[in-house]
């Protein structure tokens, strides 16, 4: 395949889109970018070296030292975390200096996944998706991702915490989440992630 082929692929918080890029990046051969992470990699300094994520001199010095090829440092993905990163994600302050790591990234060609990869960050890409499921469905599929290494997660909790953070991410005054008037959308809520997957190589070979 055309090794310059960019997919972006955005969608709500917890929709399954990491997995599904990540899988796609595989099968197509493709490096493969989680763009949430760079946000995640913020949001945990900004906990580390206790800034106020309201800051935004603080959060540009901040994130300005980071090094970004560096996201596996630490486990991402909790809680606390996600809603850090949902809250330093709407200032532009912030989005501005990842353009450039994304594009870079991408040079080559890439599976990128993300909130605004099809709108503001590659809007020229030749495959775009929009995954998306209920809300419940979500919620559920973290609450069992979170809950194999925290038995004392509860369920209501990870509802509200995706709900708000959508409510954000939806809302926000720039690179807000919304599905590109040219993307795909594909409802997973009654799907399994490798049906999902099939759909979307076998529409990618059919160019
Ligand atoms: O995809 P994720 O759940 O790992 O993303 C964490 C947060 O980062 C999300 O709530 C909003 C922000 N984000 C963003 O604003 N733009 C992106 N392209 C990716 C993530």
């Amino acid at each position: 395949m055309d090794e310059r082929i960019i997919v972006a692929i955005d969608g709500p918080a917890a929709s399954g889109k990491g997995t599904v890029a990540k899988k796609l990046a595989k099968i197509l051969n493709l490096p493969h970018l989680d763009s949430g992470q760079l946000y995640r990699r913020i949001a945990y300094q900004v906990l580390k070296d206790s800034v106020n994520p309201n800051d935004k001199k603080a959060l540009i010095e901040l994130t300005k030292k980071i090094n970004f090829e560096n996201t596996e440092i630490e486990d991402l993905r909790n809680d606390n975390i996600s809603s850090v990163a949902s809250i330093i994600s709407q200032y532009s302050e912030v989005r501005d200096q990842l353009i450039e790591y994304q594009r870079d990234f991408a040079s080559n060609g890439a599976v990128v996944d993300g909130r605004d990869i099809g709108t503001i960050i590659f809007p020229n890409a030749k495959y775009k998706f929009y995954i998306t499921a209920s809300l419940e469905q979500r919620a559920e599929r973290r609450y069992l991702q979170l809950k194999r290494d925290n038995a004392e997660i509860d369920r209501n909790n990870i509802k509200n915490d995706i709900k708000m953070r959508d409510l954000r991410d939806i809302n926000r005054k720039i690179a807000a989440l919304r599905k590109a008037v040219d993307a795909i959308e594909i409802d997973t809520t009654e799907m399994k992630i490798d049906d999902v997957i099939d759909f979307i190589v076998k529409y990618i070979h059919k160019g």
